[in-house]
């Protein structure tokens, strides 16, 4: 099973956005998905709860005590994590990931903080001894703005505390498609495919980082 953890600590970067949607992703492909969300908030649970019976079932994997219970036979696990999380829990979610995707919205600021983010997760030595494969989705960006022209500025500056260059896997642009999929209980893989052709297309790298 391939466990993928969406994280960061900063509130409304689109860990719900990715979290549903790397799952409506899986599962239309084939693979048996189970999503767990694990945060209060219950954003991913609302989101499968609406999901018509008529697309490929994604299973519900019950998060409690720190522990996932996952519905037999899962291929693919997309955890949904809850904002402001540090320390201990930050270390119980990461041991829970085999890839672990940080969404990022595209200002100055939300870099800032995400790369402090970064630096707390490598400082939690058995990250790096588990080998845990890390990559940041830029999310949310309005391709017309002077945020998106200089985020590849910001993002080619990031440095982890290793040394190596983040690895940024892909743009995603701010699109009403996610907010009317997400009403339907749909991934943008299933909703209006003439709409979501380039949505789609900027999904591709990320897909591919994660084997998909
Ligand atoms: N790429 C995007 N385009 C448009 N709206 C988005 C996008 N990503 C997220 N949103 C919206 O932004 C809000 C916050 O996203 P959400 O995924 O809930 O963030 P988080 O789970 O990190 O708090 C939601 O209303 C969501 O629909
Ligand atoms: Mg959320």
């Amino acid at each position: 099973m391939h466990s993928i953890v969406i994280l960061n600590p900063k509130g409304g970067c689109g860990k719900s956005t990715l979290s549903v949607n790397l799952a409506g992703y899986f599962a239309q492909s084939g693979k048996k998905t189970a999503l767990a969300d694990c945060d209060p908030q219950q954003s991913s649970s609302d989101w499968l709860a609406l999901r018509p019976e008529d697309l490929p079932a994604i299973g519900r994997a019950e998060f409690s005590g720190g522990k996932i219970k996952v519905p037999g036979g899962t291929e693919v696990l997309v955890i949904d994590t809850p904002a402001a999380v540090h320390g201990q829990r930050l270390a119980g979610f990461v041991k829970l990931g085999h890839s672990l995707v940080i969404p990022m919205l595209p200002s100055p600021i939300d870099i800032r903080a995400a790369e402090h983010f970064i630096a707390e997760l490598y400082s939690l030595k058995h990250l790096i001894n588990r080998r845990v494969r890390l990559a940041s989705v830029a999310n949310r960006v309005r391709e017309d703005t002077l945020a998106a022209a200089s985020l590849e500025v910001y993002l080619e500056k990031i440095k982890l505390p290793t040394g190596q260059k983040l690895p940024y896997i892909t743009v995603l642009r701010a699109s009403q498609n996610y907010i009317r999929a997400a009403e339907k209980g749909m991934s943008i893989f299933e909703f209006a495919p003439a709409k979501t052709t380039y949505d789609r297309e900027q999904w591709h790298p990320l897909l591919r980082w994660l084997g998909g």
